[in-house]
């Protein structure tokens, strides 16, 4: 008898780092005992050079037929390349992944602060991500321009708030606290109009303490006490950055994953890119990518496997093996490999 196939995802490997996060990533979601069929995708640089176009109409159409997907990485270069848009920038707008949830958790390694627990929930849709750009005066000007709707604004902050309540309803947890994260006192009308329709929503929400704080002494903040901080809401591009930066006090881009999430659809994604500099090496950390599989069962409704997938990982960050950023001299397969026998042990 055959076992039902509960989900379909796409797995989308992207360019360098990606080919390798991704199948040690699918390795340990087949460890756990969830019936996952899955669809292996093209796009990226390399597909793009290859074809013409970095997200091919029949990955965006796959894409359609799965639940949920798990995405590496694609390169993009920062010269203007004719006809190449990033295919991650697309498929977050063609789905409609409105919501990009990065959780900074500390680590047992070396570089990890303690006691960090902080949710950044990023609009992913507008802002300067628009990429309404242009030239002018012959080329000696560029434009862009910032779009940030009330409607997204709002819906972005009521992912926030919904976001906080239940995580401190976590047994242990603690206190709630939503920090509104914008630049009103420079950008009054594009900020200003975000940092507006989030206190609007925060209103909805008397249980849940809201702050703001300006991007610039968020980050110096953030250095200083990440301890105290709990959800932060961005727009687009301080999503972006503050993530990144993040990621640097919780033990690396190596570890840190991300889901993008839309009313119909969940793609999760490490939230590192390519790594040209170690690609094709077998070194990259896999822990992001397991993680990003781990969020993409939790969004998915499977809180009792993405825990388990959670667990292991702890205990090989804890015991080891571990890839050269966090000071070993494993590779990608053997750490997941590590992860994955753990898995099965618990499953
Ligand atoms: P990156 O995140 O690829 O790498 C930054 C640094 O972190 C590098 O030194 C890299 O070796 C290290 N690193 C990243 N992931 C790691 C892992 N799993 N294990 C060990 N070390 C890791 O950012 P970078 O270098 O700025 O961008 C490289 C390319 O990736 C660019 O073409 C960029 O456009 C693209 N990119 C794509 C993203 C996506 O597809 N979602 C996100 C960010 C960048
Ligand atoms: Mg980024």
């Amino acid at each position: 008898m055959t076992t039902p196939t509960l989900y379909t995802i796409a797995l989308i490997p992207g360019d360098g780092i990606g080919r390798e996060v991704i199948p040690a990533a699918r390795r340990v979601l087949e460890a756990t005992d969830l019936p996952l069929d899955f669809v292996e995708l093209e796009a990226g640089w390399e597909t793009f050079q290859r074809t013409g176009t970095a997200l091919p109409p029949e990955t965006l159409e796959a894409l359609h037929g799965c639940q949920g997907a798990l995405f590496g990485a694609v390169s993009s270069p920062s010269h203007r390349a004719p006809g190449y848009a990033s295919p991650i920038m697309a498929m977050r707008k063609g789905l409609d992944l409105f919501a990009n949830l990065r959780p900074l958790v500390s680590s047992p390694v070396p570089g990890s602060r303690p006691e960090i627990d902080i949710l950044v929930v990023r609009e992913n849709t507008e802002g300067l991500y628009a990429k309404r750009e242009r030239l002018e005066e012959g080329g000696h000007t560029a434009i862009a321009e910032r779009v940030i709707t009330r409607r997204a604004s709002e819906r972005i902050a009521r992912i926030a708030f919904q976001q906080a309540r239940a995580r401190a309803a976590r047994p242990g947890a603690r206190p709630p606290l939503v920090t509104v994260v914008h630049k009103a006192n420079v950008l009054q009308v594009s900020d200003g109009l975000f940092r507006e329709a989030a206190l609007a929503v925060a209103a909805e929400f008397p249980d849940i303490p809201v702050e703001e704080q300006l991007v610039d002494s968020m980050l110096y903040r953030l250095i200083q006490e990440p301890a105290r901080y709990d959800v932060l809401l961005a727009p687009n591009l301080y999503g972006d950055i503050l993530s990144d930066a993040g990621a640097a006090l919780v033990g690396g881009l190596g570890l840190v994953p991300s889901a993008n999430l839309g009313e119909q659809f969940v793609l999760a994604e490490p939230v590192h890119g390519s790594a040209p500099d170690i690609a094709g090496q077998g070194v990259a950390n896999p822990v992001a990518a397991i993680r990003a599989a781990a969020l993409l069962l939790r969004h998915l409704g499977h809180e009792a496997e993405a825990h388990q997938i959670d667990a292991a990982v702890q205990a090989v960050l804890e015991e080891g093996p571990h890839t050269p950023d966090l000071g070993g001299r494993a590779g990608t397969e053997e750490v997941a490999e590590a992860i994955r026998e753990c898995v099965m042990r618990n499953a």
